[in-house]
């Protein structure tokens, strides 16, 4: 019987020393030619005892697809030879593209240095934290429906006996209690900057995201400083003549509550744009996110007398405000891990 073995190596060592591409098409044609050794090899199948018909055939037609894979890999070389392309050792090596800092650093960077200018201290709280630091002590008790205006991801683990269950935190106003009990006594002004979990996936919610919350606790605290400060943020971080307003809302843990809306710096605050609606906003304003007057129960629970003191508290979205700044659409790109996208900023 024909060795098909010997022949695979015989062609083989003849392809790889072969020294021109000239005798390599005689080597192509003296195994892969009509009458090469290949078809010789599949016509002599009929002489090949039944049962080992399989294995043979499998064989020829193995080496003849790594003939194929020799002829190849041996042309390209001698056609390199040819054209004088050699591997040159002492090349630099490929540049990779270069990373940069993510959005979403990057803004919390601009955030915090936006807020320490005004005195106040960049923190991080736990972003898994028990119910009470994201719920009761924010006054909203176990079963009050407040809750469900935030879902929650509750952690599989044992509930703490007096905290109650552990939660991926909602927002960043868990920070809150932590903080009034960290500084101790007013004045408190802190900026909180963490990850939150909302179980959403749309063009404008990721189910993490992040919060920056800002709480400021001291004597004679009113709306007048959380609007001036409002104001300074939205210039400083939207650009100047970026205007805020505040409309009538409501949260458990602040009263009076607002919610505070941007002017859009597409259509100057218009909602118009030559005759026709601004497309980012559509009414002049760009909704940022919920603030008000820190409640007394969780000035109380945080351990600060609310006659004494008083103070405001904000949560906005770190994603959201690079959507506003930037005029982006779709949050989803910022996770995609697209450097296209991402080289862009
Ligand atoms: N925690 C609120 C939210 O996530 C925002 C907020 C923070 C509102 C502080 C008022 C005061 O929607």
């Amino acid at each position: 019987m024909v060795d098909v073995g010997q022949i695979t190596k015989l062609a083989e060592k003849e392809i790889k020393r072969s020294v021109s591409l000239d005798v390599l098409s005689k080597l192509e044609i003296k195994y892969l030619g009509r009458n090469g050794e290949i078809n010789k090899l599949l016509s002599a199948i009929k002489n090949i005892p039944d049962e080992q018909k399989k294995t043979y055939g499998q064989r020829v037609n193995k080496l003849k697809a790594s003939m194929y894979r020799y002829i190849e890999t041996r042309k390209k070389e001698l056609q390199n030879k040819k054209s004088g392309v050699f591997f040159d050792k002492t090349l630099p090596g490929k540049t990779y593209p270069k990373g940069s800092l993510h959005i979403v650093s990057f803004a919390i960077e601009e955030i915090t240095k936006v807020f320490e200018k005004i005195g106040f201290i960049r923190v991080s709280y736990p972003e898994v934290d028990w119910e009470y630091g994201a719920f009761e002590s924010l006054n909203m008790p176990v079963n009050h429906p407040a809750r469900d205006d935030v879902e929650t991801s509750f952690i599989d683990t044992p509930a703490h006996p007096k905290l109650g269950k552990m939660v991926l935190t909602p927002h960043t106003s868990n920070g809150q209690n932590r903080e009034m009990k960290r500084v101790g006594k007013p004045p408190i002004r802190m900026i909180n900057i963490s990850k939150c979990y909302r179980p959403n996936w749309d063009a404008t919610h990721t189910p993490m995201f992040h919060q920056f919350e800002g709480l400021c606790v001291d004597k004679d605290i009113s709306i007048v400083n959380l609007k001036g400060t409002l104001d300074y943020f939205a210039e400083k971080y939207f650009g100047v003549g970026t205007k805020t307003r505040l409309r009538p809302h409501h949260f458990q843990f602040t009263e009076p509550s607002f919610e505070v809306d941007i002017s859009c710096n597409n259509c100057g605050g218009t909602g118009i744009i030559k005759a026709n609606r601004c497309k980012v906003c559509k009414s002049g304003w760009l909704e940022l996110g919920g603030t008000g007057m820190v409640h007394p129960n969780v000035l109380r629970e945080g351990g600060i007398d609310p006659s004494a003191s008083s103070g405001w508290a904000f949560g906005f979205g770190i994603e959201r405000v690079i959507m506003m700044k930037y005029g982006l659409d779709d949050i989803r790109n910022y996770y995609s891990g697209d450097i296209r996208f991402l080289e862009q900023f």
